[in-house]
């Protein structure tokens, strides 16, 4: 088995000393680094990432690199497939955003939904606030889409027309769902909602109620949720004692053990459809000259590395409402 080979995960670790909430917004470095050093190397386009996240010198592994292309692509379809059957008269919540760039990405495709909004802790909302303030390329698309000149908002926040920003913990809903509202939600448009690696840090009992709260919110949404699965094997739990000795403790692992339990998460909190797929069988369905084109990036001489990697996360999506739009055919 390759698993001692290379004990890499798309999950990073903060210093023994921070607290675990510390712990988790480092994640959001983490998870930009890796992808801003994909784009540099021609995985994906993304004009937009290197103006929230330095480039790190050392290069990633290219089953890391090749695991966050098939992430990035896995979410960009399901999300462009919701923006199709809603026409994009919809909203988006993306949860745990940390430095996301798909607000930009899809304002250059012609594809925003009527408001796009983010959520992650407000240490986090700071740091990205600042570097949309201070970077015409980022706040231009934000001003041109709204009706006044000036963005409105603190360094917790900001708000516009078609983007808001919030600081918040996902774990405090009441709180969520006023600063929220605050921004304009409306719970009447078809909503999607994305958390991607995001549920896997809090308690199972958080996450549920943040998926159960999401279900009673939005008569018509569906759910995007991107993180580990099969944890319960021999590589799953090397990868958690791997996180473990590095001071991060993944708190919501139970559901992932399977793709059974990924999607029982949402069947048993007010989802009507749920679907999922681990991450080898997505990248197997991806167009093959992109594919093709990828891999040709960089040699990857330890395949069964990509095969243990890609088995251990998934895509999972659920639905409710919306058999009008057609909703529950949504695939990737
Ligand atoms: C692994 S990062 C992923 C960031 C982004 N979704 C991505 O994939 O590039 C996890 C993000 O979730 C955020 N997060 C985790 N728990 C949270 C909570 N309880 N409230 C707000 N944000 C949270 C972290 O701060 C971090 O930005």
């Amino acid at each position: 088995m390759a698993t001692n080979l290379r004990t890499t995960t798309f999950n990073s670790c903060p210093s023994s000393t921070e607290t675990d909430d510390e712990g988790v917004q480092g994640t959001c470095e983490d998870a930009s680094i890796c992808k801003r050093f994909a784009v540099s190397i021609g995985y994906w386009d993304d004009p937009y990432l290197q103006h929230f996240v330095r480039l790190c010198k050392e290069r990633k592994a290219p089953e890391i690199n090749r695991g966050y292309f098939a992430r990035v692509q896995g979410i960009s379809q399901l999300i462009k497939a919701f923006l199709q059957k809603t026409k994009c008269h919809c909203q988006i919540l993306n949860l745990g955003a940390g430095m996301d760039t798909t607000f930009w990405i899809l304002k250059d495709q012609d594809l925003l939904p009527d408001k796009y909004f983010e959520v992650d802790f407000p240490l986090i909302v700071t740091r990205k606030v600042h570097s949309i303030r201070s970077r015409p390329l980022l706040s231009k698309p934000i001003l041109e889409l709204h009706s006044e000149d000036s963005l409105q908002g603190d360094g917790h926040m900001l708000d516009s027309k078609r983007y808001a920003i919030i600081g918040a913990d996902l774990r405090d809903l009441p709180t969520l769902e006023e600063k929220l509202k605050k921004c304009n939600m409306n719970a009447q448009l078809p909503t999607l909602l994305v958390t991607e690696c995001v549920l896997v840090y809090m308690t199972p009992e958080q996450s549920a109620n943040l998926i159960r709260w999401a279900a009673s919110s939005f008569e018509t949404a569906m759910f995007i949720s991107y993180e580990q699965v099969n944890m319960d094997d021999r590589f799953g739990q090397i990868m958690i004692e791997n996180l473990r000795r590095r001071q991060c403790d993944l708190a919501g692992v139970e559901p992932c053990k399977s793709l059974e339990s990924q999607k029982e998460r949402f069947l048993s909190n007010g989802w009507e459809t749920a679907s999922a797929m681990n991450m080898m069988e997505l990248y197997s369905r991806l167009p093959q000259a992109e594919v093709s084109r990828i891999e040709s990036l960089e040699f990857l001489d330890e395949l069964e590395l990509l095969e243990q990697l890609m088995t251990h996360y998934c895509l999972c999506w659920a639905t409710r409402g919306g058999s009008k739009l057609g909703l529950s055919e949504v695939t990737c």
